[in-house]
């Protein structure tokens, strides 16, 4: 890399409601293109500083809803990192996180350590781990001390639903935090020697009676609006780092 090359970043988002607060602060310009995957690009360059590459994982072509979950998320991150070759790679959104562990709703926290997946069981020798992920997060203690934010070990799974399996793993892992996303995006960033972190706002407790599809619904607006207040915060952060 040439030593005055702008940064690039990528922030990666399941959902358009996550992502469009922040879209429309830097007035991004859509960039995606007519791919055979509904995932969306956009791109914003500031002159001499950085620039950054919003992507979205788009609407079910069946299902018209927002494709969440650690498929789309991986099949993006490789799109995303095949055509726009980032220096860094931030999955950005919400998460449910434990209640025991003082976290807040709408509280924005950064990964830490390893990202884990809690929904992928296999007894087999050696598979076990390699089931559970494990994969390490670029280290964010820069910015969770410049922000004043928390970091967390995040696990990623297919469900909102938390089972009593998953419940098991958190509590061996040491996540405190979990979504959908986050562990399938670090798998690739690994394998394609991309450093990678994770943004997460919290819009739900995974230990109160209170379902958490309500209090997902209730709380997606306030928890969005907060993870963009950080995100803005953590870009100018980012103008002075060098990652690769
Ligand atoms: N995203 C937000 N809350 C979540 C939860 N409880 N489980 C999985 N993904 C989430």
């Amino acid at each position: 890399m040439s030593v005055n090359r702008k940064q690039r970043v990528a922030i990666l988002f399941a959902m358009e409601q996550e992502a469009r607060n922040f879209i429309d602060h830097y007035k991004f310009i859509d960039v995606s293109n007519n791919s055979a995957l509904p995932f969306k690009y956009y791109r914003y360059d500031e002159m001499n500083t950085i620039e950054l590459i919003v992507a979205v994982n788009g609407t079910c072509k069946t299902h018209a809803v927002d494709q969440v979950g650690t498929v789309p998320a991986a099949v993006n991150a490789f799109a995303l990192i095949q055509q726009f070759a980032p220096d860094l790679v931030i999955s950005a959104g919400t998460a449910g996180g434990f209640k025991k562990f003082d976290l807040r709703i709408g509280e924005v926290v950064l990964s830490k350590g390893l990202f884990w997946y809690h929904d992928r069981r296999i007894s087999l020798p050696n598979f076990l781990e390699y089931g559970l992920g494990g994969i390490e997060s670029f280290s964010t203690d820069l910015f969770a001390k410049n922000l004043n934010l928390r970091q967390v070990q995040i696990s990623s799974g297919d469900s909102l639903a938390t089972s009593k399996d998953d419940f098991s793993i958190l509590e061996k892992t040491g996540a405190k935090v979990k979504e959908m996303e986050a562990t399938a995006i670090a798998w690739v960033c690994r394998e394609l020697k991309t450093p990678f972190f994770a943004v997460k706002s919290i819009t739900d407790f995974l230990d109160v009676h209170e379902k958490v599809a309500a209090q997902f619904i209730q709380n997606l607006n306030m928890a969005s609006e907060n993870l963009t207040k950080v995100l803005i915060q953590l870009i100018e952060l980012i103008k002075d780092q060098k990652f690769k």
